[in-house]
Formats: structure tokens, C-alpha cells, sequence
């Protein structure tokens, strides 16, 4: 049997243009028929895009391992472990790696914030990755741009139900919690009128995009792309390698542009955990409902 992100992560490359699609299945169905219990990772590069989710825990215990402390206990009916990652993708594969061979969760979730990746895309909106990719990944001529060598892949899939799942709580979360959490003062300062949910492509690098000419140059190399960011990929690399089902969300703080830096700085101590907090209970709530 295929394993889920062969799945849901067919990649083609046509012309000079890289193609992904998505097959649904029934991975969520196998599953429970299986009796398989989640136990889900969730990483952030930042404190302040994962506060709150820590004290929410019950039962909560700490381990330190590898220069990271590693919070388990139960968020909403869900058994979970939280953990930062710090900022990169050798941070993000390193945290990844560990959560599921030290601490044995069956599925990840990336929360935090992003570059927008479009111009459509503004400062508030919400992105969930339906793939992701390692923008500074080259080693031409030997592999075409982004394919990580000697794997065939320059796209790594989301887990499609989980990634469905997230769409959902972002959608509740801006219809039902955005106008009680997130004040009238933070709104008229990042300009948040109408928040919008996206979902497409997210591109990682160890890079912080700040140059509109090299944000602008990706655009147009990686059609579909939402978002930019540092570690997705390389989470998303760990998690198809391991078999683990994977997805990512985040919260668009910045444009990429000389602003970028102001922008996130500000965006991410004022406003970024409300977001994470809001959608990860609203996703955990539904799963301890609804099953995976
Ligand atoms: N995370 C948030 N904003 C970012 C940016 N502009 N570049 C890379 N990662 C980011």
C-alpha cells in the first residue's frame, strides 16, 4: 500500500513548471477502522506564536532534551506534545525528527507566521499548505531547482484531511472568535478589516524575505505560492521520510518588502498567539469530536 504523502502528493514537472495535485483517500477512515490514537505534534519557531497552548495543557509534563523543552500532556481531549523549534529548517527537521522518534507522535502541526507569498494576500489573512517547498534548495546542474537530490520531490504534500481540518477551524475562528479576541486597536494598527483564509503553496529557506525584487523573483519561479517562511519544508521533508502525516498554518504577518522586518516584529508579539491559540482549540476541539 502507498503510504499518504505519495498519496496526496503526486508531482509533476511539465515545461519548466512544477505541477502538484491532490487524491483524496480514505486515510482517515483506515485509520480509525485501525484503532490507531493520535498523539499530535505541534512546533512553532517562536514563544509567541505558541503561547497560551502550553497553559492550556492538562496533565502537562516538561522534558528537555537536545536544547529544547518538550510540553506533553492532553490540549482540548487531544494527547499532544508542544514544542519550539527556534527559527530555520535544520531547527524545524531537527524538532520534527525528535517528536516523532523520542516522543512518538503519529501526526504535526506547523503553527505560526508567514510572508505573504502573493499580493493578494494581506497582513491577517490565514494560509494552510496544501504543499510546501525549500526555495533555497539548488543544486543545479546537477537536479532542477527545489528538488531536494536524490528523492525526485521538489514538493511535499500536506495531509489533505489534516489540512481540511485546519481550513475549517481558521474559518471559525475568523467568523466566530476574530472580533472578540483581537481588539479594535490591533485591528485599525494592522489594518485587519476582513481577514481571508488561503490555502496553496508555502516556500521555506533559511532566508528572512525582505527584498521585494527576491520575494517578487520567487513569485513567478513557484506558481501558486501563499506564503514564505523557515521551516515548513523542511518539517514537511521529516514527515514524508518518516510516514507521518503532516500540516501547516500560519498567520500572514508581513509582506515580505522593507517593511517585512517592522512588521513581523510587531505582528508577531501582539497578535500571532491569539490567532494560534483560537484555531489550534478550535481544530483539537473538533478532532476529540469528530475522531481524525
Ligand atoms: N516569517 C514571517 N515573515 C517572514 C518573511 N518575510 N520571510 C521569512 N519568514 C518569515
Amino acid at each position: 500500500m502507498l503510504d499518504p504523502v505519495h498519496k496526496t502528493g503526486l508531482i509533476h514537472k511539465k515545461s519548466d513548471v512544477y505541477y502538484y495535485y491532490q487524491v483524496i483517500y480514505i486515510q482517515v477512515n483506515l485509520k480509525k477502522k485501525n484503532g490507531e490514537k493520535m498523539r499530535l505534534g505541534i512546533i512553532s519557531a517562536l514563544h509567541e506564536e505558541q503561547q497560551g497552548l502550553m497553559e492550556a495543557m492538562l496533565d502537562a509534563t516538561t522534558t528537555e532534551h537536545g536544547g529544547r523543552v518538550y510540553t506533553q500532556g492532553q490540549l482540548w481531549g487531544i494527547d499532544a506534545v508542544c514544542v519550539l523549534s527556534r527559527i530555520g529548517k535544520v531547527a524545524g527537521a531537527v524538532t520534527a525528527t525528535l517528536l516523532v522518534e523520542k516522543f512518538g507522535v503519529t501526526h504535526i502541526l506547523f503553527t505560526g507566521v508567514a510572508g505573504a507569498g502573493d499580493a493578494g494576500i494581506a497582513v491577517g489573512d490565514i494560509v494552510v499548505a496544501d504543499a510546501l517547498v525549500q526555495h533555497d534548495m539548488d543544486a543545479r546542474p546537477l537536479f532542477p531547482r527545489f528538488e531536494v537530490p536524490l528523492t525526485g520531490l521538489a514538493y511535499f504534500s500536506s495531509d489533505h484531511a489534516m489540512a481540511l481540518q485546519l481550513l475549517t477551524a481558521a474559518h471559525g475562528f475568523l467568523e466566530h472568535d476574530f472580533m472578540e479576541v483581537i481588539d479594535a486597536g490591533q485591528r485599525a494598527a494592522f489594518r485587519l478589516a476582513q481577514p481571508r483564509v488561503h490555502r496553496g503553496l508555502i516556500a521555506s529557506g533559511d532566508q528572512f524575505m525582505h527584498d521585494p525584487a527576491v520575494i517578487n523573483a520567487l513569485k513567478v519561479a513557484l506558481p501558486g505560492l501563499v506564503a514564505v517562511e523557515m521551516e515548513g519544508a523542511a518539517v514537511a521533508q521529516v514527515c514524508y521520510e518518516l510516514g507521518i502525516p503532516c500540516a501547516v498554518i500560519r498567520t500572514i504577518s508581513d509582506n515580505a518588502n522593507e517593511d517585512a522586518a517592522t512588521d513581523f516584529l510587531t505582528f508577531v508579539s501582539a497578535v500571532a498567539a491569539n490567532y494560534a491559540f483560537y484555531i489550534v482549540r478550535r481544530y483539537c476541539q473538533a478532532l476529540a469530536k469528530h475522531g481524525f
